[in-house]
């Protein structure tokens, strides 16, 4: 069969659905490749690059007259016009969204697969290109909003003055809003985060970023069964607006991912809200497509308020990050290909037996497929908050009879003395160094942040090198307790150091690229 990869035509759109690495892959799978002319080339992608991974570069007509046609973008009329009944279309083809879509693809008699009907279970991660390109949103909408705020994100003390890090709010912290928080965090900015789903704190608190909760009430919000968020109740919203209104004037940067699949965007940041916050303060709407979560925000468009807040509505934030959207999202149509290509023969196979092929098909040689049986995507389970248990007082301990106390100083006194008149003035000396050396020691460590204590121990390491050298200078005395005790010093230091060094390297090994 031939896959045939046509240019995008929507107006800004600057992403392709093959890269060369994915067309090689689509050639081991069996598939010729045509390439329509110029597809990659906003992606950085040239004729030639796709030539030397064996594709053939042909006119639209007969890229689009492919068996199997992959896309970004639903076709127009035209496009789909030039395709062939029987043929195959894998696209965001956002059926829940276009009316129209499915039964423009059904009057086609083609077959069509929607990217952004694939279902969030983990078996089909790696072709959920929804994520993949949330993912880059939630990056570019920081750039975005660094860009337009004009200041650093991190504090820094300079000659000429102090700067305080920017504080930035997240709402929604799924992929979009996650992304977001971590390029936020990393660069120096105070960040806090809230979601309607409480399951979500972990993850925010393991980023770095403070999670923020709305008011509890009567009826909270909680996961629906489908592990998404479902709608708000009016009882929650009032409490929400209440603490929107308090993190919204104290941001300098809001950025505001908030949806539930298939709804419209929440609305969650109000005009009078916006009017709270200081000039020169960006908010940057990712769910802006979907009418927006800030009542100021226009689809497309950044524009500034009368009271100077810069307010971003792009709805092309992964376009704007094309060659990187593009290497992700070819990534994610080649694995949906590779699952409907089982027999690696170059044929293309609907087996509706597999959820995943099954929720993405929205029309079936010409049938209308959509919508398709719901899918169990399972819930981050919710640690059910821990029912107090009841708390039975011990009997007191009996207080420690006060003679055992003094027996014990007046051991140790007795010990000190005896060592003091009996040991060698040497012995004396390295007791006393030995002291003091446990006591800064302890004292060191523990004021080292305790993720630092690992390479802090691999080079303390440079210590049991140093009593390696004194133990074997010993193992030479003539002295058997004295050769013992070096044998055994050397023994315990080299499997210190060679220990320390194993770690180091497993540790090192994580952040190597190749790894
Ligand atoms: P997601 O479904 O992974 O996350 C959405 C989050 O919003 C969920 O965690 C959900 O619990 C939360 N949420 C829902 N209702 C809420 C409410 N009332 N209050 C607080 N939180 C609420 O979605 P994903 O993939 O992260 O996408 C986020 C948004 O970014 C979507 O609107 C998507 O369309 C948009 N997007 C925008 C792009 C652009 O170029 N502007 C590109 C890609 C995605």
């Amino acid at each position: 069969m031939r896959i045939g990869v046509p240019c995008e035509s929507a107006a800004g759109e600057n992403r392709v659905a093959a890269t060369p690495k994915t067309v090689s892959e689509l050639r081991t799978l069996g598939y010729d490749v045509l390439v329509e002319q110029g597809a990659g080339l906003k992606s950085g992608l040239t004729d030639a690059a796709y030539q030397e991974a064996d594709a053939l570069t042909v006119d639209r007509a007969t890229a689009w007259g492919a068996d199997v046609v992959l896309r970004v973008n639903a076709p127009n009329d035209a496009e789909l016009g030039l395709m062939r009944p029987g043929a195959a279309l894998i696209a965001f083809l956002e059926p829940r969204f276009v009316a129209d879509i499915v039964a423009k693809c059904a009057t086609a008699g083609i077959t069509a697969l929607s990217m952004d009907m694939v279902p969030r279970i983990s078996r089909a991660q790696s072709m959920d290109a929804l994520s993949s390109m949330a993912n880059i949103s939630g990056y570019r909408a920081v750039v975005e909003a660094v860009h337009a705020f004009g200041r650093f994100l991190g504090g820094q003390v300079t000659a000429a003055g102090k700067v305080p890090p920017a504080n930035v709010f997240v709402i929604g912290t799924g992929v979009a809003g996650l992304a977001a928080i971590g390029v936020a965090g990393s660069m120096g900015a105070v960040v806090r985060a809230t979601d309607v789903r409480p399951e979500t704190a972990e993850q925010v608190e393991s980023m770095g970023a403070t999670f923020v909760q709305v008011a509890p009430g009567a009826a909270d919000q909680g996961v629906s069964a489908d592990g998404y968020a479902k709608e708000t109740t009016d009882d929650y919203n009032a409490r929400a607006a209440l603490m929107y209104a308090e993190q919204v004037r104290q941001a300098d940067i809001v950025i505001t991912a908030a949806a539930i699949p298939g709804k419209a965007s929440p609305r969650l940041i109000t005009a009078e809200m916006v009017g709270t916050m200081a000039p020169g303060s960006v908010i940057v709407d990712l769910a802006a497509a979907g009418g927006g979560n800030c009542e100021l925000t226009k689809p497309g468009v950044s524009y500034v308020t009368a009271s100077g807040v810069t307010i971003i509505g792009y709805t092309d934030m992964v376009s704007r990050l094309a060659g990187q959207s593009s290497r992700l999202y070819a990534r994610n149509v080649a694995n949906l290909v590779t699952l409907l290509t089982p027999g690696k023969d170059g044929q293309f196979r609907v087996d509706f037996k597999d959820d995943i092929i099954r929720t993405a098909t929205i029309t079936l040689d010409g049938a209308v497929t959509f919508p398709p049986p719901p899918v169990q995507v399972s819930a981050v389970p919710v640690t059910p908050p821990k029912a107090e248990t009841e708390v039975r007082a011990l009997p007191p301990k009996p207080p420690r009879p006060w003679q055992l106390d003094v027996a014990l100083a007046a051991l140790a006194a007795v010990a000190v003395t005896c060592l003091l008149s009996f040991a060698p003035l040497q012995l004396l000396g390295s007791l006393a160094v030995f002291v003091l050396a446990t006591v800064a020691g302890y004292y060191v460590v523990w004021n080292v942040t305790s993720a630092l204590h690992t390479p802090l121990m691999s080079l303390s390491n440079a210590i049991s090198g140093i009593i390696i050298v004194g133990a074997m200078l010993q193992l030479a005395n003539e002295s058997w307790p004295i050769r013992i005790l070096a044998a055994l010093a050397v023994l315990v230091a080299t499997v210190n150091v060679v220990g320390g060094f194993l770690v180091t390297n497993r540790m090192v090994s994580m952040f190597r690229k190749d790894a």
